[in-house]
This record gives C-alpha cells, sequence and structure tokens, in this order.
C-alpha cells in the first residue's frame, strides 16, 4: 500500500510514524519543501520540491498510485491540492478547498457557526467597505475599546492583531482594519475574550466525529507568555485526555461545536469536511468560544496526541475516506505528554544560528523527537534551519512527569539553541487553573 504524505516539519515527522507504525506496513512517498531526516527515514521515497507545485505532486501520485494521500500543512489544503488529487481519483485525507474554508477564512467561519445557530464566537462583525468612521464606532462604542483585528485569509498566522498588546489605541485598530480591507477585501473585528486557550482536534468524516485529547499550546517565544507569537513553542496533554483547568463541561461543549460545525460545513457545502478539524477555543468565565477553526493538524499539537495513538492510523484514516469512521475506532493511551521546541538560540527573529551543528541526546521509549527545520549534512551530522529545529516528547503518567522527561532531554541538547523551560512545569500548569478558578468565582 503506497500513502502519497505531503508534508513537512516536526508535526509531518510525526504523521509519517503514525502512519509507518500500522499493521498495513504502507511505503510512505513524501513529498516535504526540504530534506526531513526523521521522514527520510521513515519514508520509501522522500521528493524535496515546492509543495504549492500541483502539477509535479500530480506526477509523482500518477507514477505511485496510492491509495490514499494525506495533506499536513494549511497552505497547499488551503488552495486545494485536495481537489486536484480527488479530481485524479485519489482520496484525500484532507478538506478540499471549499470545506477549507474554515481555515482560510475566519469572515467565512463566524457566518457560517452563526447561520446555524452555533453560538460559540465572541461578538464580532466583517467589514468589506474602508470607513473609518463607522470602523471606529464599533471598535469604540460597541466593542468598549477592547478588540481584535482579523485579516481574513490565510497569513502564518501573523494576521491577528489584539487591543492592549499590538494595537494601543482605537485608531490603531481603525489603521490595521483599513490595511487588511486593501489587501484582502475583507476584515473581521471581534470582542476581545479573556480565558484560558486550548486545542480540540477531531477526525472528520462529514457528520462523523471523533475526538482526539485536547492538547494546551504555547504560542509565544519566551518564557511566561512573553515576547513574539510563534508557530508554538510547546505543549502539553493529560491522561484523561482533558486539562487540568477544564471542567467536564468545557470538553463537552468542545467536542460538540466541532461536531455542530462539521454538520453545518456538510449541509452548506454540498458535501462533507473530511480531515483534521482543529479546533482554537478559549474558555472564558462563563463556558466556551471558539477563537478559530484550522483544517489540519497543529504543529506540535500533534507531536503530542500522534505518539499515544493507539488504534492504527491507517484505519482510521481508510475509515474516514469510506464513510465509516465511529468513536470506537480511535483510542488513545491514557498518558500525559509534554512537547517543548528547540529552536535556534535567536528564534525568531534573528536568524544568524542557520548552518551550525546540533546534536541530540539518546531518546528512550518514554519519549520521542520530532526533527523540524533542519537538515542532514553528508557525514550524517544535523545543521540548524532558521524556524522551529526539534519537538521533544515526555511520555508519562502525569504531566509533570512527562515534564521532567522533557526538560532533562532538552538540556542535554548541544549547539546554539533554546527551548522554553516553563511549559508543562507543576508551576505554569497551576497558574492557568487559578487563572479559570479566579475567571469563574
Ligand atoms: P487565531 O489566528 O484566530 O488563532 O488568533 C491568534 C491568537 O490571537 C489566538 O491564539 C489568541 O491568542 C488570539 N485571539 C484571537 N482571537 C481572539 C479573541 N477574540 N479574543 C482574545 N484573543 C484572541
Ligand atoms: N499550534 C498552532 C497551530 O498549529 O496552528
Amino acid at each position: 500500500m503506497n500513502i502519497l504524505l505531503i508534508t513537512s516539519s516536526a508535526r509531518g515527522h510525526a504523521i509519517a510514524e503514525a502512519l509507518s507504525r500500522s499493521s498495513h506496513k504502507p511505503s510512505i512517498i513524501a513529498v516535504s519543501p526540504s530534506g526531513n531526516p526523521g521522514i527520510k527515514r521513515i519514508a520509501d521515497e522522500q521528493h524535496v520540491m515546492d509543495i504549492m507545485d500541483f502539477d509535479a505532486i500530480a506526477d509523482i501520485a500518477k507514477k505511485t498510485k496510492p491509495a490514499f494521500a494525506f495533506i499536513g500543512p494549511d497552505d497547499p489544503i488551503g488552495a486545494g491540492l485536495a481537489d486536484v488529487l480527488e479530481n485524479m481519483g485519489i482520496p484525500t485525507v484532507a478538506p478540499k478547498k471549499s470545506l477549507a474554508r474554515i481555515e482560510a477564512s475566519k469572515g467565512f467561519t463566524r457566518e457560517l457557526l452563526e447561520r446555524n445557530g452555533v453560538y460559540a464566537s465572541p461578538k464580532f462583525r466583517l467589514f468589506n467597505r474602508a470607513e473609518p468612521e463607522i470602523l471606529n464606532t464599533y471598535i469604540a462604542q460597541e466593542l468598549g475599546g477592547e478588540y481584535v483585528v482579523k485579516y481574513d485569509a490565510l497569513k502564518g498566522g501573523k494576521g491577528v492583531k489584539i487591543s492592549g498588546e499590538h494595537l494601543s489605541s482605537v485608531e490603531d485598530g481603525v489603521r490595521y482594519a483599513m490595511e487588511c480591507i486593501e489587501e484582502c477585501g475583507q476584515v473581521v473585528i471581534e470582542e476581545k475574550l479573556v480565558g484560558v486557550e486550548f486545542s480540540l482536534l477531531s477526525f472528520v468524516s462529514g457528520t462523523q466525529v471523533a475526538d482526539m485529547p485536547a492538547v494546551q499550546d504555547h504560542k509565544r517565544a519566551f518564557e511566561g507568555d512573553t515576547g513574539p507569537n510563534t508557530g508554538g513553542m510547546g505543549t502539553y496533554s493529560d491522561a484523561n485526555h482533558s486539562l487540568p483547568f477544564l471542567s467536564d463541561a468545557d470538553i463537552a461543549r468542545a467536542k460538540e461545536i466541532n461536531r455542530l460545525t462539521a454538520a453545518a460545513l456538510q449541509k452548506e457545502c454540498g458535501e462533507g469536511f473530511r480531515g483534521i478539524l482543529y479546533g482554537g477555543f478559549i474558555a472564558v468565565r462563563d463556558g466556551v468560544r471558539l477563537i478559530e477553526y484550522n483544517a489540519r493538524f497543529g504543529d506540535p499539537e500533534a507531536l503530542n496526541i500522534l505518539p499515544i495513538l493507539q488504534s492504527d492510523f491507517v484505519d482510521i484514516c481508510t475509515a474516514m475516506i469510506s464513510g465509516e469512521l465511529s468513536e470506537d475506532l480511535v483510542t488513545f493511551k491514557h498518558k500525559a505528554t509534554v512537547c517543548k521546541y528547540i529552536t535556534p538560540q535567536g528564534y525568531p527573529d534573528n536568524k544568524n544560528q542557520k548552518g551550525e551543528t546540533v546534536t541530540f541526546p539518546h531518546i528512550g521509549e518514554n519519549a520521542r523527537l520530532y526533527y523540524g527545520d533542519i537538515t542532514e549534512n553528508d557525514d550524517g551530522s544535523l545543521a540548524l534551519g532558521s524556524s522551529r529545529t526539534a519537538g521533544i516528547v515526555g511520555i508519562a503518567d502525569t504531566i509533570s512527569e512527562a515534564e521532567k522527561i522533557a526538560q532533562q532531554l532538552c538540556e542535554q541538547v548541544q549547539g546554539p539553541v533554546r527551548f522554553r523551560a516553563d511549559i508543562g512545569t507543576d508551576e505554569l500548569v497551576s497558574q492557568r487553573s487559578t487563572t479559570m478558578e479566579q475567571l469563574r468565582s
């Protein structure tokens, strides 16, 4: 069985590893934008090429006749690679372009939920005319100056600006909203929510939904959640598949929102969403709200989730394709995980460490190492790229033990690198719980 895997980064390495554990013993034909040493060891073929070159990917698909394709990153999904492959008769685990609007357009998502009675959004409005007075009135009066402005297209996680963080006045917000309208025709302006964020990802095939363990991501570059936003510096998940600061009702509601959204997509798009529906939620004073949807695995979330996937990942993909996905088919080990990303010392701003050598310690049974932006030299040594280097995941019965495993391994990595020591620590986890208790008391 050939599987065509279009992917990149440590998330791609984790996906390749999970597929390779399957009892079907698939041959993985990987297509990635750079040579990933982890994927190289697992895949039968690794084609290093532009993953937006759909004609070239179609040629590889014609030659290798995969049983199915799996697409990892947002850009090829958002641009319709699943449509190209499906039109060639290759079943694809990733949504088609019209369904991927759930990630690519924040305005589409807010309106879809509203039209279908899924009351999970903050107060919001879409604007497509650059009228400063109207924008000003909405931000200042209707939202009371506490607001978020969202560029309405894919922008690599850089399109969202928040009052009090990136925008210091109502005028700043109006200016950025005008810029968004000029560049992409539309902007979403919404209420700024206060609470604790978490990710809940589900496997989806039309209206069939099976959930994964909840994960908390840490997007800020530095300890104490300071510095610029990054793709994610690390993540943790708990053995009970919830998170210490969430109630049973919070998790149940997030799962319900994913189900209602899958049903709304099927109803409005004429066909169902197939792939990974990633809900970015925030637990607030009176429940749970949706921050955004992604149409793919999270990075690093996939690094927590996939190592503890107990079921056969190929069987799950096949069931998503045949429309036979059920909750019974998807089981996870009851283990906690903590992932810490190793990055170049100057990440994200300074790229001076690119090309320098990095070495990793031996990784035992209770941990995983997933390679990200790293290249293998001819002599087998590894060199840093400029983005996130590798995710190290500790796996144990509690978050606290998993954190210690990940931390010890990160400390042994040699080279001009850094990581966030605070992710998954007892102190950080209990701070989250205190924040939620205070909000809800
Ligand atoms: P997004 O790309 O929509 O996930 O936004 C990026 C980040 O901005 C999120 O992870 C949140 O931290 C923050 N954010 C987005 N929308 C809101 C909101 N309505 N209230 C508060 N923070 C938000
Ligand atoms: N961890 C954030 C993302 O994958 O978008």
